[in-house]
């Protein structure tokens, strides 16, 4: 549906996309995730034709659009600010490109007053100026003058960071249920990783212009393909070679004891010493503890490492900080990095990985 072909993009001297290559399919939720100044915005506006490409192409819809004028692109946009017109009412906002294009004002209404039930607004809201209404309204506002013009491709450069985070949380949700009704191919930047993995049906992890991981949300998580995808999505401890080798010892095949290894801090559970458990359980002291409502995070000792793990609060036994206990890892859960690509811990989970990409 949407294909970059070895885009680059330079602004002066600086080459903000290096070859960017990369496809999104029909209908998809696709997301561009990546720390700020990774060129997220850039690929956006390339493909909305903001910014020229100093190489490459890109096609949607099987159309090359390279060198289209935006207006002509059929890509509808929502930036970070809305960008919405505060002079005009909310009809207004809605219609302009509609104006733009010249239709009738029958025509204009009546395709306003469809989008706008669609996006939820009334007509008591059509009537009001945007600065009236609250920020979730206003992104709807900025969405239904997006899709009034009935794109192929909707783009969203990051249209929930500037809500609050409760209303984040809930808008994320009807976003995702609009793009299911309206079945629009869909590319949404954020640097949220957690909005990314909850929203995407496929996610593109960037690094100053790089792609390091494209994949479904479960892909880029569990199976982070680079070290910087490992550590810029969700919360990693790093283990020490001397806590690698222990595994080993305990008869963890596969392991690469010289490799750089992570295990996220949900997946290293903490018992009491000596319970059963299935895994490889090494003895810890608690140090401290933090309380998050949902659960505890609590940062530990082993002979050689600090390391933190997470248990929910409702989970029976709690530990107390300065008391002993174990600390039990599955040899599949850890993430093991030697300079180039991932190679995963365990021999099955590195043939399961070869496959998915
Ligand atoms: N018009 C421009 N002129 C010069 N440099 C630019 C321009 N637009 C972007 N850049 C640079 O390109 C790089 C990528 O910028 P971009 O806006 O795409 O990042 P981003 O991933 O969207 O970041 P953020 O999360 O902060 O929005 C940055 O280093 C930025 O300074
Ligand atoms: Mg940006």
């Amino acid at each position: 549906m949407i294909t970059f072909d070895d885009v680059t993009v330079r602004f002066d001297s600086f080459t903000a996309l290096p070859g960017f290559s990369l496809q999104v399919e029909e209908g998809e939720f696709f997301t561009l995730l990546g720390p700020s100044g990774c060129g997220k915005s850039t690929a956006l506006r390339a493909l909305a034709g903001f910014v020229d490409l100093s190489a490459g192409d890109i096609h949607v819809a099987g159309r090359k659009i390279t060198h289209l004028p935006s207006g002509k692109r059929e890509v509808g946009m929502v930036f970070q600010n809305y960008a919405l017109f505060p002079g005009m009412n909310v009809r207004e906002n809605i219609a302009f490109g509609l104006r733009v294009q010249k239709l009738s004002r029958a025509e204009t209404d009546r395709r306003v007053n469809e989008i706008a039930e669609r996006v939820d607004l009334s007509q008591q809201q059509l009537g009001k100026q945007v600065s009236e209404l609250s920020g979730g309204q206003q992104q709807r506002v900025a969405i239904a003058r997006a899709l009034v013009l009935h794109p192929k491709v909707l783009l969203l450069d990051e249209p929930l960071s500037n809500l609050d985070a409760k209303l984040r949380r809930q808008l994320r949700g009807q976003l995702k249920q609009l793009q299911g009704q309206f079945g629009i191919t869909t590319v949404y930047v954020t640097h949220d990783q957690d909005e990314a993995l909850s929203m995407s049906d496929r996610i593109a992890v960037l690094d100053q212009g790089r792609i390091e991981q494209v994949g479904t949300p479960q892909e880029v998580y569990d199976r982070s393909a680079t070290e910087f995808v490992c550590t810029f999505v969700g919360e990693v401890n790093r283990l020490s070679p001397a806590l690698v080798g222990t595994f080993a010892t305990a008869g963890a095949s596969g392991l690469d004891s010289g490799a750089t290894t992570y295990v996220r801090i949900e997946k290293v559970k903490v018992i009491r010493p000596g319970a059963a458990h299935s895994g490889i359980a090494v003895p810890a002291t608690v140090d401290s503890h933090t309380y998050h409502g949902m659960h505890n995070v609590y940062h530990l000792r082993t002979e050689h490492d600090r390391l933190r793990a997470v248990a929910t609060v409702h989970g029976g036994w709690q530990p107390r900080d300065g008391e002993r206990v174990d600390l039990v890892f599955d040899p599949d859960s850890l993430l093991q990095y030697s300079g180039g690509p991932a190679v995963p811990a365990v021999q099955d989970v590195a043939s399961a990985a070869g496959a998915t990409r």
